[in-house]
């Protein structure tokens, strides 16, 4: 995989970024993380620096066609003020605006494009019109550099396609996480432990199949737990439950018990009467659930022995919440696990958005762990052993 280095000299060129700058919006559409932002600076201020012409682009949420709610207009503000230089933005992604903006561009000076996901051709899964798309953003620049990781894994035009079409190199910030995941699939140091969490088992099972025959210990935590329990004979009230996943689940719980994977599952939850932080709540063992109650995170008990599991750990990955840690009530599950990582004498990489947010929303210091990853489907995909169409667009 070519680097930055290997595309010669870049003073005046026209380098296009793709860069996932897909951040969390609150309900007032106000940007609740910036991590990703941050992650990208990087690659955006060496090519700047370089004398390169910079044309960053990302998509922002999941519009079907042009919607203002989710317009990159501040996250480009909000990048200029993370790289502490103009910033300039066109309205559109290959249109009128997004022609004159990059020809008005001077060496080193740096332009945001609008969401890629404006444009139907981006996610288009008829090859031609995605192709047709491509031609058009390929168009406006010389280089191509690849920088989102987090949407590796996505077929896309901006992604997949626009780098067969220009000269291109990986940026920074796809080379680091590259370097992790390797050390995590790569003979990782023992015991290689895994919490997983989040809403649901069906997100996870490709991950969980290969995970079964790599790891030592799977520790199952988040709303994808009550499947699991339920798969246990469990009653779990109204909690969340992926009932055609209940099969399946029972095949990893043999599987798991087959090849000596210790599978370690909560033993008590938090359940309330209701999805809310004010609704009466308390604790309960996984065998006494109420009917009338929902989970919403895992008990102390599970918190205990979760971070006993992870306390002789070498190598762990975190993916998902272990409840709603948006609500006060319900966030000592993740907090108490990720306190347990910070403790880890090892490599400790949390995959993915939710968890990242997770910890930057709960007060952690992100130096407090190995890696944070701006990737959760990505990241997860690579562990699963796919091919990622990003990845590989950038390799030859
Ligand atoms: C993510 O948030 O995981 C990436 O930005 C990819 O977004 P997507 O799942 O909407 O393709």
């Amino acid at each position: 995989m070519k680097t930055i280095d290997d595309l010669g000299d870049l003073r005046g060129r026209r380098v296009l970024v793709r860069a996932d700058l897909n951040v969390p919006l609150d309900d007032d559409g106000e940007i609740t993380d910036d991590g990703r932002i941050r992650a990208s600076v990087p690659t955006i201020s060496t090519l700047a620096d370089r004398g390169a012409r910079v044309v960053v682009c990302s998509h922002l949420g999941r519009p079907k066609g042009v919607d203002p709610n989710v317009s990159l207009r501040q996250v480009a503000d909000r990048l200029g003020e993370r790289l502490n230089r103009p910033v300039a933005f066109a309205t559109d992604v290959v249109g009128d605006s997004a022609r004159s903006t990059v020809d008005g561009l001077g060496d080193g000076a740096v332009a945001v494009l609008e969401n890629l996901r404006f444009e139907p051709g981006e996610t288009s899964k008829d090859d031609a019109e995605r192709g047709a798309f491509a031609d058009r953003l390929a168009g406006l620049t010389e280089r191509y550099v690849g920088d989102g990781f987090g949407a590796v894994h996505r077929k896309h035009a901006s992604v997949y396609d626009v780098p067969a079409r220009l000269p291109h190199a990986a940026g920074y910030l796809i080379q680091a996480e590259l370097r992790v995941l390797r050390q995590l699939t790569e003979d990782p140091a023992r015991p290689y432990v895994v919490v997983l969490g989040g809403a649901k088992v069906s997100d996870k099972l490709g991950v969980i199949v290969n995970l079964l025959t790599t790891t030592d210990r799977i520790l199952i935590g988040g709303g994808m737990m009550f499947t699991f329990l339920a798969a246990q004979g469990h009653e779990i009230g109204k909690s969340l439950l992926e009932a055609d996943q209940l099969d399946t689940v029972r095949g990893y719980l043999t599987e798991a018990t087959e090849r000596g994977v210790d599978l370690v599952l909560p033993v008590d939850t938090v359940a309330a009467t209701e999805f809310d932080a004010g609704a009466p709540h308390d604790i309960y063992p996984v065998d006494k659930i109420p009917a009338d109650r929902i989970g919403l995170d895992i008990g102390p008990a599970t918190a205990e022995r979760f971070e006993q599991a992870l306390r002789d750990a070498r190598t762990v990955f975190w993916n998902g919440p272990m409840g709603v840690f948006e609500l006060p009530p319900y966030a000592a599950g993740t907090r108490r696990v990720a306190e347990a990582l910070t403790k880890v004498d090892g490599l400790t990489v949390i995959g993915g958005g939710d968890s990242a947010a997770a910890i930057r929303a709960l007060g952690f210091d992100e130096d407090q762990f190995g890696h944070i990853s701006t990737g959760g489907g990505a990241s997860l995909e690579y562990l699963e052993g796919k091919t990622l169409p990003g990845l590989a667009a950038l390799d030859d």
